[in-house]
């Protein structure tokens, strides 16, 4: 297949096209840079031998995409393409929602105008709120998002929705990303965010690079095993290889949401301590108060994702802190 990645060089974007150029799809990207750096296309290049056709600039530039659309007999879409610092999008709620929305619906419109009826969708556990019940299947009620990057997601999810009805012929598939972390085996690609952290992977990684002095465990009073919060950590690359599968399993109409998560919770000081002993190295922390608007514990039941794509998350906790670790020293070179 043809596919455009939207956003494709980005952190989840990079490892998807990767996965997807392995796996003999052709691939076109779009990307701004706006939160990655050009290297990643050699990135990509060095890893798989291939190269990816590429265009620099934002979605929002209507002119342009259609462009893309026109010069390319595109088979699918992957949409990844979205500002997604939760803190950033309370402070910008109107560059949140003007980016993440209207490059959204240009992209629907542009699908419909070429004929083009598949798009997968990068969405996140964000939009089941609180959840009560764990672990979260996709019939699970979606919940109230306490910001606007999560509430950009569910609108995001609501509009392809209601494309999906509008338009039977395409298939829509919502995926559902619980907490990815970790980078490519080879070092090349991760996640290396401009400023301090707001994730705990990225911030973990640099306390133990001493570019951080110490890293702020948000609450130890949650409902937990060991009062620190619990998410259900996937491989970036496992999380990659769910979007070829779902590109080709859910290639047929009709509006598709699945999960991927590894069904496993690990909390904050586990991750570090796992971290700490896969890698040798230390990590100092502390412990602060509860982060707004965060919650005790999320992970997913993956059931669907075996069922009907035929994936399972292949990589553990280990993996996921070897590969960020690696994904560091190389980056530090
Ligand atoms: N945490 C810390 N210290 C930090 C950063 C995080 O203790 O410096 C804790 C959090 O309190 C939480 C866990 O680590 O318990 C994971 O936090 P992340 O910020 O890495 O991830 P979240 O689960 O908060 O965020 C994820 C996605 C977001 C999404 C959000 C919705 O990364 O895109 O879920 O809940 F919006």
């Amino acid at each position: 297949m043809k596919v455009l990645v939207a956003g494709g060089t980005g952190y989840i974007g990079s490892h998807i096209c990767v996965e997807l150029l392995q796996a003999n799809h052709d691939v076109v990207v779009i990307d701004d840079f706006s939160n990655s750096k050009p290297e990643v296309l050699k990135y990509i290049k060095e890893i798989t031998g291939k190269d990816v056709k590429f265009y620099e600039f934002n979605i929002l530039d209507e002119k342009k995409t259609e462009e893309v659309f026109k010069e390319n007999d595109l088979d699918a879409v992957i949409h990844c393409a979205a500002f997604k610092a939760v803190g950033e999008s309370v402070e910008k709620p109107i560059e949140y929602y003007t980016n993440n929305l209207t490059t959204t619906l240009i992209v629907a419109k542009m699908m419909k105008k070429y004929h083009v009826n598949n798009i997968v969708f990068s969405s996140s556990a964000t939009v089941y709120g609180d959840p009560e019940v764990v672990p979260l299947t996709e019939d699970c009620k979606l919940g109230e998002t306490t910001n606007p990057y999560g509430a950009s997601k569910a609108m995001m999810e609501r509009i392809l929705t209601d494309v999906q009805h509008a338009c039977p012929e395409m298939s829509v598939t919502l995926l559902r990303y619980f907490n990815p972390i970790g980078a490519h085996e080879s070092g090349l690609l991760g996640e290396d965010p401009k400023g301090i952290p707001n994730n705990l992977m990225p911030y973990i990684m640099k306390v133990a690079a001493g570019e951080l002095p110490c890293l702020g465990v948000f609450g130890d009073d949650y409902d937990t095993p060991d009062g620190t919060g619990v998410r259900d950590y996937i491989h970036v690359v496992d999380l990659a290889k769910g979007h070829v599968l779902a590109i080709e399993k859910y290639n047929k109409p009709g509006l598709h949401i699945c999960n991927l998560g590894t069904g496993r919770g690990y909390s904050v000081l586990e991750l570090v301590h796992a971290f700490e002993r896969v890698n040798g190295v230390k990590v100092k922390y502390e412990i602060k108060p509860r982060r707004a608007g965060d919650i005790a514990t999320c992970y997913a039941d993956p059931t669907r994702a075996k069922e009907e794509l035929g994936w399972v998350a292949t990589k553990g906790i280990d993996d996921m802190c070897r590969d960020t670790w690696n994904f560091a020293k190389t980056r530090m070179k």
